[in-house]
């Protein structure tokens, strides 16, 4: 059985002050939830500050983002070992706003997906197609590409590790939810992709996402679908109350 995962990205949003607030909030509201994993993604001035609030919880803490080199100049990035070393154990990469405003491409992905893994990390590849990509049916060509290249290299001993969200772009932060048969095709499609690269093994115990405008009153018919593993949550992860709510429900 796959264990369902929750996991908040928290974006550009939150002081240091509110973000601890937030993860206190969370981690006294969560205490005795056992059946999910819990993630929290803060800015990344917030990590270590937040991760003290966490502390030994239930909470783990996500990078948004890393660099794949071990260090050296690279102006503005973030290493694998330094995100570790402020207690990271979790990444997200490859989110859609990092592909469409910062120019990360699958190959960049991949290679951070590698170095993640190397590091310990588990990394939470995004994928996921514009309006256009699926209003001119090419959803499956778009994701399939993603995934393969995400995928690349990685062994099939770390490849159960690797956690794909499937995010359609047009759904993010516009309050439109793929319909769970939606979510659900898809992410039945990226298990079989999965299990070309790999065997059905490694498609059975990879955990797959969705995430896009996820909320308390859309999680319970996305988690009661077969191949969705949880959520990538972005505005309802802000308030603890939400955030929560969904943890309840998917636990
Ligand atoms: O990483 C999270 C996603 O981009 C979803 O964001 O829940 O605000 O639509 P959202």
């Amino acid at each position: 059985m796959r264990k369902p995962i929750v996991a908040g990205n928290w974006k550009m949003n939150k002081s240091l002050a509110e973000g601890r607030a937030l993860a206190a909030g969370i981690v006294e509201a969560v205490a005795s939830y056992k059946g999910c994993d819990i993630v929290v993604a803060p800015t990344a001035v917030s990590l270590a500050g937040v991760g003290e609030v966490l502390g030994d919880s239930n909470v783990r803490l996500a990078a948004q983002n890393m660099h794949w080199a071990e260090g050296g100049a690279y102006t503005g990035e973030l290493s694998a070992a330094m995100i570790k070393d402020v207690g990271c154990s979790w990444v997200i990469l490859g989110h859609s706003e990092r592909r469409q405003y910062f120019g990360e491409t699958d190959e960049g992905v991949n290679h951070k997906a590698l170095v993640a893994l190397k590091a310990g990390l588990t990394p939470i590849v995004c994928v996921g197609e514009t309006l256009e990509e699926r209003e001119s049916e090419r959803t499956l060509q778009k994701i399939e590409l993603q995934v393969r290249a995400a995928l690349a290299s990685i062994s099939a001993a770390d490849a159960s590790r690797v956690v794909i969200a499937y995010e359609p772009i047009w759904a993010i932060g516009t309050g439109k939810t793929a319909s769970s048969d939606q979510a659900q095709a898809i992410h039945l499609e990226i298990r079989k992709i999965v299990a070309e690269v790999f065997d059905a093994s490694v498609a059975d115990a990879m955990r797959v996402l969705y995430g896009g405008s996820v909320k308390p009153a859309n999680i319970a018919e996305l988690i009661a679908q077969p191949d969705v593993d949880g959520a990538l949550i972005g505005g309802a992860s802000l308030k603890v109350e939400s955030f929560s709510e969904i943890a309840k429900i998917v636990d």
